[in-house]
């Protein structure tokens, strides 16, 4: 297995595996050609530009701690990264304001209920449940304070351009779009302000929200942004530092209990490896250690989540034993031999 390093399609420096006969990707292109002809689910379509999108579009890309990329199909097509942006905003506020800070505003308990759901806020606090719901995610984004607007996504931006290892661009269209039909967003936004959970920049925190759910990534971002995470906050091939490590655990842990919205439970259970999906089609999880992965399929289930992207990690985390409750390597010097 050859690796060389060369600039791809999107000018990131990519450490490219030209592995004709490497068994991973032999892999990985059969689990494309055994889901490909998966037609379940259907395109989100609340906004026409994801309405558009084409339901057969599937790609698969995996990152290895060593900065190895594999990848089968569609994995240099652009979407909108939606709700997969939520766990880098959670990290991103706990850098500017510590645990306990961000804790106090946003909860981590799942709710088993839709993503947009209105109404659960904690009775007693007020707090959104956790930072995966888009209560959560507004509150989280509230967090990302600066002297303005466009200084408050910069500090996004710069974000997800350590975690990717590129610059990545806002889609304006679905900005817009996410603008001018998210009423319940809004109205979310507003209960938080009535209870005093979120500040008083209400439209600017949405404008805030609305451009992170509209930044353009493929599914070799993804899984470079899955790698990163594995690799103790690393970027496997820039060699940057994209988060501060300690808050890697509190990422993993809302994904793994709550990245999946209302099949949380179930993905734990079946899949067992921390994950966040996105209305875009766009799926990523991370296996600490050891790989990122990534699938990008526009097709959803009735909960939001990518079936072909549900499919193909139900099955590697079989085919490969990557459930974190069956690859546990605990080290304990001295205590276990
Ligand atoms: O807030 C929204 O409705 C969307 N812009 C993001 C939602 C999303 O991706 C939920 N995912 N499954």
């Amino acid at each position: 297995m050859s690796v060389s390093s060369k600039r791809d399609d999107l000018g990131a420096l990519v450490r490219e595996t030209r592995a004709i006969s490497s068994p991973f990707r032999t892999y990985l292109n059969e689990l494309y050609t055994k889901f490909l002809p998966l037609r379940d689910g259907a395109v989100a379509n609340y906004i026409p530009e994801l309405a558009r999108a084409n339901p057969d579009a599937f790609g698969i890309s995996v990152v290895t701690m060593d900065g190895r990329i594999f990848s089968a199909g569609d994995h240099q097509q652009l979407f909108t990264i939606q709700s997969v942006s939520k766990p880098f905003v959670f990290a991103l506020a706990m850098e500017k304001h510590g645990r306990e800070f961000v804790n106090s505003k946003v909860g981590v308990e799942p709710t088993g209920d839709a993503f947009n759901s209105l109404i659960r806020l904690d009775e007693t606090s007020k707090r959104p449940h956790n930072p995966m719901v888009n209560a959560g995610a507004i509150a989280t984004a509230d967090l990302i304070t600066a002297k303005d607007s466009a200084s408050r996504l910069r500090l996004i931006m710069e974000m997800f351009r350590r975690f990717a290892g590129r610059d990545l661009n806002v889609d304006m269209s679905v900005f817009i779009s996410e603008r001018s039909t998210g009423h319940r967003n809004r109205a979310i936004a507003h209960l938080m302000l009535n209870f005093g959970m979120i500040g008083p920049k209400v439209d600017e925190t949405l404008d805030l929200y609305f451009q992170q759910c509209s930044m353009l990534v493929n599914a070799q971002d993804l899984a470079l942004m899955a790698a990163t995470l594995a690799n103790k906050g690393i970027h496997p091939t820039t060699g940057e530092k994209a988060v501060d490590p300690q808050y890697i655990r509190d990422m993993l842990s809302v994904m793994l209990t709550c990245g999946i919205y209302d099949y949380s439970g179930e993905w734990a259970y079946r899949v067992g490896i921390p994950a966040k999906s996105g209305v875009g089609g766009g799926m990523l999880g991370v296996v600490p250690g050891k790989m990122g992965i990534a699938v990008f399929s526009p097709p959803l289930d009735e909960r939001g989540n990518s079936v072909r992207g549900r499919a193909v990690f139900e099955q590697m985390s079989i085919d490969l034993g990557l459930h974190i409750f069956e690859s546990a390597g605990a080290k304990l010097p001295g205590l276990l031999p």
